[in-house]
């Protein structure tokens, strides 16, 4: 797996998506939030499917948040229960299809179940070379920050320890190359809590359309633009 970022003719190296927007699908349905993440699954698999044929190495997609524990009780549980779901039934194609699949987040503290769903989907599918996913999932990126700094304090309590190369190395998945572009959908421009350290140059793509409304062409249009972009790193 590459660790730094390897652009190969304008692509991205590691794409990134919030997917943002699956309650107000479900709403102007006149459906219930739950129809708008199931539909949103579906999304997911286009958007999966397609990133492959791009050839893009890394699709980080943000799921779950350590905010969204405070939605209603029943959406949350719906959200675990598709996780649930959808990792278990998925797992044997993506492995079949070459894709490793990988978890960043709190996920120990997810209950047992997930936790053992989690461990036998990253098992299965860690021979994947053609496409590194990445699911956040109970990730935030403060806590992803203070777990990196509070793991480096509890191996070397000595002042100077907490260095910029012991941060990347303390990070949940630290062989992942930063984002070089951020997606977000359903026409917020925030980042939410996520990738915090690692957002710090990428390029960010907003559109307005609902996540589970996106797919191939919409990816597509984001590389497109993506590729106009120059990228300086503070230089000129
Ligand atoms: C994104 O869709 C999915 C999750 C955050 C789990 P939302 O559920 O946030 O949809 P909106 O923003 O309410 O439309
Ligand atoms: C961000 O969406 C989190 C995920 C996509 C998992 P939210 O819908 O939770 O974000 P806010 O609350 O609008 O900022
Ligand atoms: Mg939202």
């Amino acid at each position: 797996m590459p660790k730094e970022a390897d652009v190969i003719g304008g692509l991205p190296s590691h794409v990134a998506i919030i997917m943002d927007g699956n309650g107000r699908w479900a709403l102007k349905r006149g459906l219930p939030r739950i129809m708008g993440h199931y539909a949103g699954v579906k999304a997911i698999e286009r958007t999966v499917r397609a990133a492959a044929d791009i050839g893009i190495p890394h699709l980080s997609l943000y799921a779950f948040s350590t905010e969204n524990w405070r939605r209603p009780l029943p959406e949350v549980k719906g959200l675990m229960n598709l996780f649930r779901y959808y990792v278990r039934k998925k797992t044997k194609e993506l492995c079949n299809e070459g894709v490793r699949l990988r978890f960043a987040g709190r996920i120990w503290e997810l209950s047992e179940d997930i936790r053992k769903i989690v461990r036998e989907a990253e098992n299965a599918t860690a021979g994947g070379g053609r496409l590194d996913l990445v699911v956040c999932f109970n990730y935030g990126g403060r806590q992803e920050l203070l777990d990196a700094i509070n793991s480096i304090v509890e191996e070397d309590g000595r002042e100077g320890a907490v260095t910029e190369e012991a941060i990347r190395s303390h990070l949940y998945l630290p062989d992942l190359p930063d984002p070089d572009l951020i997606i977000r959908t359903s026409g917020e421009h925030r980042l939410s809590n996520f990738w915090l350290w690692q957002s710090s140059y990428s390029e960010l793509y907003f559109t307005s359309t609902l996540w589970p409304d996106f797919g191939k062409e919409e990816l597509d249009s984001a590389l497109e633009d993506y590729a106009k972009r120059e990228r300086r790193f503070g230089a000129v």
